[in-house]
């Protein structure tokens, strides 16, 4: 069976991607799967890329290939040996996030409730609308694999009235499962590690139930 492929895009810096990335590849290894992680984004930008985050982790870590160019579309089916690959893309080139969504079985788009921008937002499911290869249903139920998921969630950031509207009126819907704003994503990040080696048991509740829900999507689609 090939490899399912699970990319996270956005158009907006800082929202947790990495993070999110990262916590969710370690979990699937963890569960079993041998995961590839793709930093999808040129090489040598700021700190806290998966590149990064693989160097300074230990040989626990899953493997991780940079593509610096949007062809990831075109490179991943000939990569072979893996049941999963992740692909972080950094939303700088709008050809990277094409590029994504192309590879993606399933696409997620994160969503930080205090920050988000609706043109950013509303620019990334436009993407999908166009780039991602709708599920097999019958073609007047057809909707892109793709979800939003809440990231860095905190008690007081309700998410904007426009930002809510957009992302209730798009072409696909959100996780339940998000993350909250928890000291243990950040110190995880810096350390190569995930929120599993802190001791941060809601932050570790948190990406299980991502990563529930991503496998149930994806089971759901007959992958
Ligand atoms: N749930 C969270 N709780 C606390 N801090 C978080 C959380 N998610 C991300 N962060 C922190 O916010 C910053 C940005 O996160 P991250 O690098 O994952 O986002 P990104 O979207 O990949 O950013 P970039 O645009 O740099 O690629 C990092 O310092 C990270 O540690
Ligand atoms: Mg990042």
């Amino acid at each position: 069976m090939g490899m399912t492929t699970i990319g996270l895009v956005q158009r907006k810096d800082d929202v947790g991607t990495t993070t999110i990335a990262t916590n969710l590849a370690v979990t699937l290894r963890n569960r079993g799967d041998s995961v590839l992680l793709v930093d999808a984004g040129p090489q040598g930008r700021q700190k806290g890329t998966v590149r990064d985050w693989s160097a300074t982790g230990d040989s626990q870590t899953p493997e991780t290939i940079g593509v610096d160019r949007p062809v990831v579309h075109e490179k991943l089916p000939s990569i072979e040996g893996f049941d999963v690959a992740i692909i972080d893309a950094t939303g700088k080139l709008e050809e990277m996030t094409i590029s994504a969504i192309k590879a993606s079985d399933l696409t997620l788009v994160p969503v930080q409730p205090s920050t988000a921008d609706p043109k950013k937002v509303g620019q990334v499911i436009d993407c999908i609308e166009t780039h991602q290869a709708p599920t097999e249903a019958p073609s007047n139920e057809r909707r892109p694999a793709a979800r939003f998921v809440i990231s860095r969630a905190t008690g007081s950031s309700k998410m904007g009235e426009q930002i809510q509207q957009i992302v209730s009126e798009a072409p696909f819907g959100r996780l339940d499962a998000g993350t909250s704003q928890r000291v243990a994503y950040a110190r995880a990040l810096g350390e190569g590690a995930s929120v599993h080696e802190t001791g941060d048991k809601e932050a570790q509740a948190e990406v299980k139930a991502i990563t529930d829900e991503i496998e149930q999507i994806l089971r759901a689609d007959g992958q």
